[in-house]
């Protein structure tokens, strides 16, 4: 839950607001972010990495307001497609503190990136440094590129979200060599400067072991690369991927334990091969954003299928919050606009989208006196839920609402059935 919730007269309040008014007056679902969390997670990892760089991850979740929160904060962004970037730049982030990314940038994304003189550019295949470097040429400019490199460090999360092994589609493979090759490739290259090393084994990680041994492999290469071409890249991206708290007994990785880890292990190296410390960047998603968001349903019919469990349905669901579907991911929740003293009843939170694995909480209990109209809110939703929402069932995504200081204000607005009919070129045919 977010550091600044309570309850106050039985209902959950985040930032000071009540979250009945909150569906009062903005409806449900509805996403809720408590910017003051939001920004003292950033702070946070800005002052264990005070000797680095912290870009977040907006893959996680983007708009403008919370690209400018944590502009100013001081953190840098990393963007992963054109979409992202022009959000980055409608916020008048500034370029110099954007990374993008992306294992098949456009060529329209790659031009955008440059002509916006972004920070640097993680180049992931062969194909893009030869492109990239073209780009460059034509246009007279000399991005500072990092190159992705699969350590081949096996993160103990779920498949999908792991990076880091080698049969998957991200980076160039340290174990065979292409790690390398993509570094010859690029000195080649005139209108690239090769700045340094970029690798992200995962996400949702609470293991330090992962990090750690890709920051030492990491380093490892900076010193292949110096005996091999006399060169001493300044910079090290050790990605993102740090786990929160889903659960109670989930235990988020620490962000001054991580820095002071890192720095150890890359600085151990260094020193031994006389290589001087390379500038370290991470890039927590995740860790910013999630623990601040909360999503707020309406209950909208209790279902108790004999002797199994209840089902309970919400007015969003798999549209709103894919991760529980996808990854089989956990969340708590809550009873939000009450407090009540009825036993718990096993019960499920589902959606109301027309498959079976519409389930928001698969597992959790519920007071047995829950009713149609109860408020029920989902914890840690803040990261990879609106930004991986859908309209499946053609249903408009929910708003989304900043509270601080006991105000709130819509940050992104709710669809309506307007916005996606626009978009359906016969509808007056
Ligand atoms: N850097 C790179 C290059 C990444 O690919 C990612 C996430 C991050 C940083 C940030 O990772 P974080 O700190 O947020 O874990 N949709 C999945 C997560 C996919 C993450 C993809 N890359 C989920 O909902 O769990």
């Amino acid at each position: 839950w977010p550091r600044g919730a309570r309850r106050d007269e039985g209902a959950v309040v985040i930032g000071g607001v009540d979250v009945r008014d909150l569906a009062r007056e903005y409806g449900t679902p509805l996403y809720v972010y408590d910017e003051a969390d939001v920004r003292a997670r950033a702070r946070r990892y800005a002052e264990a990495f005070h000797d680095g760089s912290v870009h977040y991850a907006g893959k996680a979740f983007l708009c403008t307001a919370v690209a400018r929160w944590l502009r100013d904060e001081g953190l840098g962004l990393d963007v992963c497609s054109g979409g992202e970037l022009a959000i980055a730049l409608a916020a008048d982030f500034p370029p110099e503190r954007i990374t993008l990314h992306g294992n098949n940038k456009a060529v329209w994304e790659l031009e955008r990136a440059l002509d916006a003189g972004v920070g640097h550019i993680v180049v992931d295949s062969f194909e893009e440094i030869a492109r990239l470097g073209f780009l460059a040429g034509k246009k007279g400019v000399r991005p500072k590129v990092l190159i992705r490199v699969t350590t081949g460090v096996e993160a103990h999360t779920h498949e999908f979200i792991a990076t880091a092994h080698d049969d998957q589609k991200f980076g160039f493979s340290r174990s065979s060599g292409a790690a390398l090759e993509a570094v010859r490739r690029v000195l080649a290259l005139k209108d690239l400067e090769l700045v340094g090393l970029h690798s992200h084994i995962g996400s949702q990680i609470f293991d330090a072991d992962g990090f750690q041994v890709a920051a030492h492999r990491l380093a490892e290469l900076l010193v292949a690369i110096r005996d091999e071409h006399g060169v001493e890249l300044p910079e090290l991206d050790l990605g993102g991927g740090y786990g929160i708290a889903y659960l109670p007994g989930d235990e988020p990785i620490d962000p001054k334990a991580m820095a002071d880890s890192l720095r150890d292990i890359v600085g151990r190296e260094c020193r031994a091969y006389g290589l001087a410390m390379p500038r370290l960047t991470v890039e927590p998603g995740r860790a910013i954003v999630g623990p601040g968001g909360v999503t707020l349903y309406e209950v909208g019919t209790v279902k108790d299928v004999e002797g199994l469990r209840t089902y309970v349905s919400v007015d969003g669901g798999m549209s709103d919050n894919l991760r529980t579907a996808l990854y089989g991911a956990e969340y708590s929740c809550a009873l939000a606009s009450r407090t009540s003293d009825a036993a718990p009843m096993l019960s499920r939170l589902v959606g109301k989208h027309c498959e079976s694995g519409d389930i928001v909480v698969r597992d959790l209990w519920l007071p047995e006196d829950l009713t149609a109209g109860d408020l029920v809110a989902v914890a840690a939703t803040g990261a990879y839920c609106r930004s991986m929402a859908s309209n499946y069932n053609h249903v408009p995504k929910p708003a989304v609402v900043a509270v601080r200081d006991g105000a709130a204000r819509v940050i992104v607005r709710r669809e309506t059935e307007d916005d996606l009919l626009r978009l359906d070129a016969e509808v007056e045919a």
